[in-house]
């Protein structure tokens, strides 16, 4: 390992968006992925596993360790996005079976023996509904100081939401988890709903450069069919923001966060307010929790993933 890589482990509930991080993350040349843990939110688990082997098996990377979490969330039945993602995640796209299995050993305690065993050598990547890292912390409250860091795609530092008025997805999902995650020890970063809206939209020339990269871009466009028609329904154009993929980029090149500060976050787990994620500014000031991404890079962003997704 050279001392600009980085070694990470991904938290992912593999559909369409997962699938390109993983991409950049695998492609990326000073990165190696060290384990890749699985949790449900997009679509049921057992779909998340297979998209996360099938997109190891993609770029050649069967030797990632896939590892198994929870099949819901903390304290509430499992709410899909499969109306966005399609029913299998990767809107239905033709793909062959995975090579292999996942490995037999559950992810949470893969996340704690990673930590453990390893302490200092990994930042970890959450793409999904937090409720592998909750359970995680729940048994060992300091595992995140046992990563370099934490890049989290959760939230929506504005208030403003994907899933109801205010909440994001992943948030939403298992807000519960969420806020374990938020006020546990060690240094995180928040990759929003908000920045996503704002800096990674992806345009119709975006598409046409993604098509361009070869079999790899292939996949990625035939994967998000469905998150496109989704936003032709929403919107009248395809345009769609692309929020794992921004959060992977953050925690590949910190040289993309352009504006960002940090915020004691809470999450809210009222009905009305589910999944809402704010800052408490209330007197007295109470130490800052996570470092909040506001803006970002957005054509260094797509740079970023063009050259993953050419195999670069
Ligand atoms: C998040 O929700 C999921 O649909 C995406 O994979 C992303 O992690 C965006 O709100
Ligand atoms: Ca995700």
């Amino acid at each position: 390992m050279t001392d600009r890589t980085r070694s990470l482990v991904i938290d992912t509930d593999t559909g369409s968006d997962d699938a390109v991080a993983l991409i950049m993350a695998f492609n990326h040349p000073d990165c190696t992925v060290r384990a890749v843990t699985v949790v449900a939110g997009n679509v049921p688990l057992e779909s998340c596993v297979r998209n996360a082997l099938i997109t190891a098996d993609l770029v050649g990377q069967q030797q990632v360790p896939v590892f198994v979490g929870l099949h819901k969330p903390l304290l509430r039945p499992l709410e899909t996005a499969a109306g966005i993602h399609g029913d299998d995640g990767m809107s239905g796209a033709q793909l062959p079976d995975p090579s292999r299995q996942a490995d037999r050993q559950h992810a949470v305690q893969a996340l704690l023996d990673i930590a453990d065993q390893e302490p200092g050598q990994h930042i970890l990547v959450t793409l999904g509904p937090l409720s592998n890292i909750a359970t995680a912390l729940l048994i060992d409250p300091q595992l995140l100081t046992k990563f370099q860091h934490t890049y989290m795609m959760v939230g929506a530092a504005d208030g403003i939401g994907n899933v109801n008025a205010v909440a994001e997805f992943n948030a939403w999902v298992d807000p519960e988890a969420a806020a374990l995650v938020f006020a546990a020890p060690g240094a995180k970063t928040m990759i929003g709903w908000d920045v996503c809206r704002k800096n990674t939209v992806m345009r119709a020339e975006d598409e046409t450069r993604i098509l361009a990269a070869g079999p790899i871009g292939q996949f990625a466009s035939d994967i998000r069919r469905q998150v496109r028609e989704f936003s032709i329904e929403l919107n009248g154009a395809s345009d769609h923001e692309f929020p794992d993929p921004a959060a992977m980029a953050v925690a590949l090149d910190e040289s993309l966060i352009v504006e960002s500060d940090y915020r004691h976050m809470l999450v809210s787990t009222d009905e009305q307010t589910r999944g809402l994620t704010f800052a408490d500014y209330g007197l007295p000031a109470k130490a800052p929790t996570v470092r909040v991404i506001t803006t970002l890079d957005e054509a260094g962003f797509k740079a970023q993933l063009f050259a993953a997704l050419s195999g670069l």
